[in-house]
């Protein structure tokens, strides 16, 4: 028998709100989809020293790391399969942060797009840290040599910075890091309710988005209120299409699917039949996994083991990792 080690697979998460479906279906559901295909050992973290890049008061940074914790176990995490933590309770991430901070080129950084647009929204707080980001991301994913990333596309620009300093790194002091690979969800990315034009995302505020938390409600209300169609036709950033893709995602009856994207082509959709629907589907998906939630919420404790247990698996490779980094370049 075969007792080859399955390559790292490594993906993180922010802990700035919680977890909507544009999350889940960009990335939540990817990563379930591989940790139950064996052919990696996947890591995913929490990435609460990304989250604080931008301010945010304690006690919701606080909260907020809980939620996201609770929510990825809801929705299909299994601490048994991933190992599963807090970046911060692994300090290996900040350690190597600082050691590939000294082989990447600034000029590397002032190209990124993601930091460009943080900075631009953020005019008062443009940090180091927001400089920084894609560097420690690149710690995120080097520390455990993770060959695979599953990310959004909009984070390629970001692993092709991990691949550019784990180039420098084996350039400078012999091959040691493999250069990562971006694996991306097949699922059409899904737009926000209210700006199809933008991606789903909680900064354009509450009625854009659905979130795991939300109330059944509330979900209608939104799936109500959503915008369609800017005026026909399958194009992206149409509120139209958006919706189909939700219904694509979340309605198990292939048929009423066809159906509704028929009506679409031809120009013939009800959207007054559609969004009960789709609202319908969504609440039917959703309810197993807030149920799910209800209970991990009242069991703290458990979700705390879950983390610990998580950080310890984590920081048994990080360790060995470090040290054996600290020894190629001569710091011990
Ligand atoms: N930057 C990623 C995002 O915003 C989150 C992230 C942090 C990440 N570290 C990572 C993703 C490492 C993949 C691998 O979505």
């Amino acid at each position: 028998m075969s007792t080859k080690i399955k390559p790292y697979l490594f993906s993180g998460i922010k802990a700035t709100g919680p977890l909507h479906l544009g999350n889940y279906l960009g990335a939540v559901k990817n990563w379930v989809a591989l940790q139950n295909s064996d052919n990696y050992q996947p890591i995913i973290s929490v990435v609460d020293l990304h989250t604080i890049t931008i301010a945010i008061n304690p006690a919701e940074l606080k909260q907020n790391i809980f939620n996201m914790t609770v929510d990825l176990l809801a929705t299909g995490i299994d601490p048994k399969k991933t190992i599963f933590f807090v970046q911060s309770a692994v300090k290996e991430h900040t350690e190597l942060t600082w050691i590939f901070n000294c082989i990447t080129p600034v000029i590397e950084l002032e190209r990124m797009t993601q930091y460009k647009d943080k900075a631009a929204q953020h005019k008062n707080n443009i940090n180091t840290g927001l400089f920084d980001y894609p560097v420690l991301m690149a710690a995120d994913i080097l520390l455990y040599k993770a060959e695979v990333v599953p990310v959004g596309e909009d984070q390629e620009q970001h692993v092709e910075l991990a691949r550019v300093v784990a180039r420098k790194f084996n350039q400078r002091w012999g091959a040691y890091f493999p250069e990562p690979k971006s694996l991306f969800t097949k699922t059409p990315r899904l737009m926000s309710l209210t700006e199809p034009a933008k991606k789903m995302s909680k900064d354009s505020g509450a009625k854009s988005y659905i979130a795991l938390s939300d109330s059944p409600d509330e979900i209608v209300k939104k799936i109500k209120s959503a915008t369609t169609d800017a005026g026909g036709g399958a194009q992206a950033g149409d509120g139209g299409k958006n919706l189909l893709d939700l219904l694509a995602q979340f309605c198990s009856d292939e048929k009423i699917v066809k159906r509704f994207q028929q009506d679409y082509e031809n120009g013939a959709l009800k959207y007054s039949e559609l969004k009960p629907v789709l609202a319908q589907a969504i609440l039917e998906v959703l309810k197993p996994w807030q149920a799910r939630r209800q209970k991990l919420f009242q069991d703290k404790k458990y979700v705390a083991e879950v983390l610990e247990q998580g950080a310890n698996q984590a920081r048994t490779i990080a360790t060995k990792n470090i040290l054996e980094i600290k020894k190629i370049i001569g710091l011990i």
